[in-house]
């Protein structure tokens, strides 16, 4: 029967039933490095993990990188009809996707799919290309599977993120192996009253490439950001960006931390808008029973240090706002749920919750690879059980995990 996992940090559940050599290799060389919160340097793993996949890539028509990417693709894909849905006019063959952060430049928009996921979203982008924050900036929480990070919108700029997608000579939008979505932000030289040209500068530059388009108005780390969530400022903000030409279906990134009425503004705001969906959340400023927790490399609270956290601890918080938005804007409106996934137990809670896909990061970089066949596997297997057809049928059932 259904269990409550909104307090475990312990994924284990079904992690025995699938075994990859990716995953193995993962656990037996990423794994120690992520086990505590000293040692390795969190955004230099990632850098250069991505700085790999960049130049794979690039050259994934060469011969050995496309055997090598095939292989990968083999062993993490796990191709089934009843995993496919069409929303907002993208087709979609799984409902997990890459969440936004990860692939901040879209180095690795090529080969995304290889690693089995059903789409993946790129950015944050911001008009001009950026520093972000001085470093350190991003913090493991091992023991809590969970991830501290201010780093404040890093990236190249839109016009060198466009020359970045085109050398890597990707299939049209609607012919590719996966949805590529495109999320955008506001330059942080850019004064709040500006914003919506800044994105909509963005936006109209990179729209050829997008499937579909995110406005992050829920950053925690570009001050005033989260303003925009205001109904009449993001119904500007949208109207603008509607208007802009090319504009691919457009979903709004909301944060953990809004008050109910805030949110159920923005579902009806979403759902009279005509907005193609609202994805659900980024990361919190609440540090959620974790204020004392001392941060190893700065000596600090978590209460006293900037930031947006991620992982287990907010995944009762995601849960609860993808669910008030569901019961505000009704089953129409297509919803995305991120936020503390790591199993295919919490996959499906939030599928039966209300969202039609569900997105992966602190999750993924804590369990590896191996995390998207777990889940996709264990979607098709509880469709099985509970006598369903397809995802969309699980969507906003609230139907309980089956052992
Ligand atoms: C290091 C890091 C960087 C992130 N950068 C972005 C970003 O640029 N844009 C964005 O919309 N979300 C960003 N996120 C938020 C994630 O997309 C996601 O919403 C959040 O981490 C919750 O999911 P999780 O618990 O699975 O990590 C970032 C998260 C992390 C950990």
């Amino acid at each position: 029967m259904a269990t409550d996992l909104n307090d475990s940090a312990d994924p284990g559940e079904a992690r025995a039933r699938t075994r990859t050599a990716t995953g193995a290799l993962y656990r037996q060389f990423v794994g120690p490095m992520l086990a505590s919160d000293e040692g390795a340097d969190a955004e230099q793993l990632s850098q250069l993990s991505l700085q790999a996949l960049g130049q794979a890539s690039l050259r994934r028509h060469w011969p050995l990188i496309r055997g090598a990417l095939d292989g990968l693709g083999a062993e993490l894909k796990r191709p089934d009809p009843r995993l496919e849905q069409s929303l907002f006019g993208c087709r979609f063959s799984n409902p997990v996707g890459l969440a936004a952060g990860f692939d901040k430049n879209g180095v690795a928009a090529g080969i995304w799919h290889q690693f089995g996921f059903g789409f993946a979203e790129l950015g944050t982008i911001t008009w001009h290309g950026q520093p972000g924050n001085p470093r350190p900036r991003l913090f493991r929480l091992a023991a809590e599977r969970a991830a501290l990070n201010r780093m404040g919108f890093n990236n190249v700029g839109a016009q060198a993120a466009r020359r970045l997608l085109e050398r890597q000579g990707l299939p049209a939008a609607g012919q590719r192996p996966t949805v590529l979505g495109i999320n955008i932000g506001k330059s942080k030289q850019t004064p709040l009253e500006l914003a919506p040209d800044d994105y909509a500068s963005s936006l109209e530059l990179l729209a050829p490439l997008a499937d579909y388009a995110v406005v992050n108005v829920s950053s925690p780390n570009t001050p005033g950001l989260r303003e925009l969530q205001e109904e009449g400022n993001l119904r500007r903000l949208v109207e603008r960006l509607r208007r802009t030409p090319g504009c691919p279906p457009l979903l709004v990134k909301v944060a953990p931390d809004l008050e109910d009425d805030a949110i159920d503004a923005i579902a009806r705001m979403a759902y009279q808008e005509g907005l193609a969906g609202v994805i659900a959340v980024n990361t919190s400023l609440d540090r959620l029973g974790l204020e004392q927790r001392r941060l190893t490399q700065t000596g600090r609270n978590l209460a006293d240090e900037a930031g947006g956290l991620s992982g287990v601890p907010i995944r009762r918080r995601a849960l609860e706002v993808l669910r008030r938005l569901r019961a505000t804007a009704g089953p129409a409106l297509p919803l995305i749920g991120v936020g503390g996934i790591d199993s295919a137990q919490v996959a499906w809670e939030r599928i039966a919750a209300g969202a039609c896909l569900i997105q992966l990061y602190t999750g993924w970089v804590y369990e590896g690879p191996e995390l998207v066949p777990l889940i996709l596997e264990g979607l098709g297997d509880q469709l099985s059980r509970h006598g369903l057809a397809g995802i969309g049928q699980a969507v906003g059932s609230n139907l309980p995990w089956l052992e």
